[in-house]
């Protein structure tokens, strides 16, 4: 009988799906890409996006990883050998987003520390690029920069520790607490927003529906792409989780309730973000459309101006990147548990043992994020790997698992046979026909954007070196540690 680590509870596999899909992306992404594709009008893309490929593909992956019960790379092997390849894949895009995700924590970890004496004085633009990271051309790495390294390398600690103390210790527990505190620190964060003056310019401006952007392709596909990485599907995470199961559990009715419960929080922290626009907004006499950011100039250079300009600043500012902490650091932990699993079933070795070779290795690549390019660096590999690695390790996903092996029939029979609600015909339709569909138009679209300009005017040789070679070398380290037998495989 095989003695598989399992999670202690319902409960628990729950919070820690919810961990990995509550990130950064929420936080971050999801607002800006909201208001820059339709503002209000933007829902129905959104809505849709999540009902025809974010919780089908959601079910198909809990589906894989309950019935086969094994990391991703075994799972495929197990449907069909032509296909283990692409679990691996999944497990190389994940490590290389555990290389630069840590590295967003500990910048907001030191966010949190500078919040007390903002720290970031006047200009927080030029703080963060100039004082605090000492930033570099593209291209030019430069030297280590202490105030980045040190707390990364803490994040790894505690990333170390949870996972080394496995699924149930570990991992269920993190996110027992990771949750629940995310919740409240962002709920109170929410709350300040909406009642500062100006707040209601910035919701509006935020919900205003352009309905003349559901005609624009373009749109469709950011709410496709921001569903995927939202929800953490093709990264091989869902189906290690869900190979955690005990052998009865439901897993439609916990698709549904993992995808609302993401997509609830981006709502949130959409409404949060756009009042705390709205609200310097007012205080500047600007306009939201002069103000509003995503990523990383977002959280590291509005949101500390915002700050500066709030009433009890050192108490949200703290709270605000806190819950970046705790979100980040629950995605960053099942990022990494793909890898380790991977790992431990293919070389047949203990999960200490994983772990220890696994978050050694991301550490030792990390470390090249803690330098002056980091930066760049980190914009190239995050831009890449999620066009060229996540959607497109999920369009290969999902055309093999409804095409090539055509499986669906018999992951519907299974999860039917376990789960509270049956899986109407829309399932399979949306499967076979949308996802490939919109994810196939989106691949089209990105490579013709990224074959005729340079991404960020970064230079050609350096997009090369780290952008192509970094995806192509995730999809040929999939191809090749294929070819290496599994201990005990009949
Ligand atoms: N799903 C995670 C996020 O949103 C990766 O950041």
């Amino acid at each position: 009988m095989e003695n598989r680590s399992q999670w202690g509870s319902r409960l628990g596999f729950l919070l820690a799906a919810m961990g990995s899909a509550i990130g950064l992306g929420n936080i971050w992404r999801f607002p800006a890409v909201a208001y820059e594709n339709g503002g209000g009008a933007f829902f129905i893309p959104y809505l849709f996006a999540l009902l025809t490929a974010g919780i089908p593909m959601l079910i198909m992956e809990f589906t894989i990883g309950h019935k086969y019960r094994s990391s991703s790379p075994r799972a495929f092997k197990r449907i069909s050998g032509g296909m283990e390849w692409i679990g691996w894949w999944q497990v190389a895009i994940s490590f290389v987003i555990s290389t630069y995700y840590p590295v967003i924590v500990a910048w907001a970890s030191m966010y949190a520390y500078f919040s007390f004496s903002q720290a970031w004085g006047s200009n927080p633009e030029s703080f963060f690029v100039n004082e605090f990271l000492n930033g570099t051309d593209p291209g030019v790495f430069g030297s280590v920069v202490p105030s980045v390294l040190i707390p990364m390398i803490l994040i790894w600690v505690v990333v170390f520790i949870i996972l080394f103390r496995g699924v149930k210790k570990g991992i269920e527990l993190a996110n027992r607490i990771c949750i629940p505190l995310l919740l409240v620190c962002f709920l109170l964060i929410v709350i300040r927003a909406v009642t500062l003056p100006g707040a209601l310019s910035g919701l509006n401006a935020f919900f205003a529906p352009d309905w003349s952007s559901i005609m624009d392709g373009s749109v469709w596909v950011a709410a496709y792409s921001q569903i995927f990485f939202s929800l953490s599907i093709g990264f091989a995470i869902m189906i290690t989780f869900s190979s955690y199961l005990p052998k009865k559990s439901d897993i439609t009715n916990n698709a549904f309730i993992t995808g609302f419960s993401n997509s609830s929080f981006e709502l949130l922290a959409g409404i949060g973000v756009f009042a705390a626009l709205g609200f310097m907004a007012t205080q500047t006499g600007q306009e939201i459309s002069e103000v509003v950011e995503g990523g990383i100039g977002l959280a590291f250079m509005v949101f500390p101006e915002i700050i500066s300009q709030m009433p009890a600043s050192a108490l949200f500012g703290f709270l605000f990147f806190a819950s970046l902490v705790l979100a980040g650091l629950s995605s960053m932990v099942s990022i990494s548990e793909t890898y380790i699993a991977g790992l431990q079933e293919k070389f047949n070795i203990s999960r200490r043992t994983s772990v220890l070779v696994g978050v050694g290795l991301a550490t030792i690549c990390s470390l090249l994020y803690a330098t002056q390019g980091g930066l760049t660096l980190l914009d190239t590999i995050d831009y890449f790997i999620n066009n060229y690695g996540i959607a497109l390790v999920g369009l290969i996903e999902v055309v093999g698992i409804a095409w090539y092996v055509r499986e669906l029939d018999n992951l519907q029979a299974h999860a039917d046979s376990v789960s509270d609600i049956l899986l109407g015909p829309w399932w399979k339709f949306s499967l076979r026909f949308v996802t490939p569909l919109v994810l196939g138009y989106m691949m089209i679209q990105n490579l013709r954007t990224d074959m005729t300009s340079e991404y960020m005017g970064y230079p050609r040789e350096f997009l090369f070196n780290f952008g192509w070679t970094v995806v192509i070398g995730a999809m040929v380290f999939g191809v090749l540690i294929t070819m290496k037998k599994w201990p005990n495989e009949k």
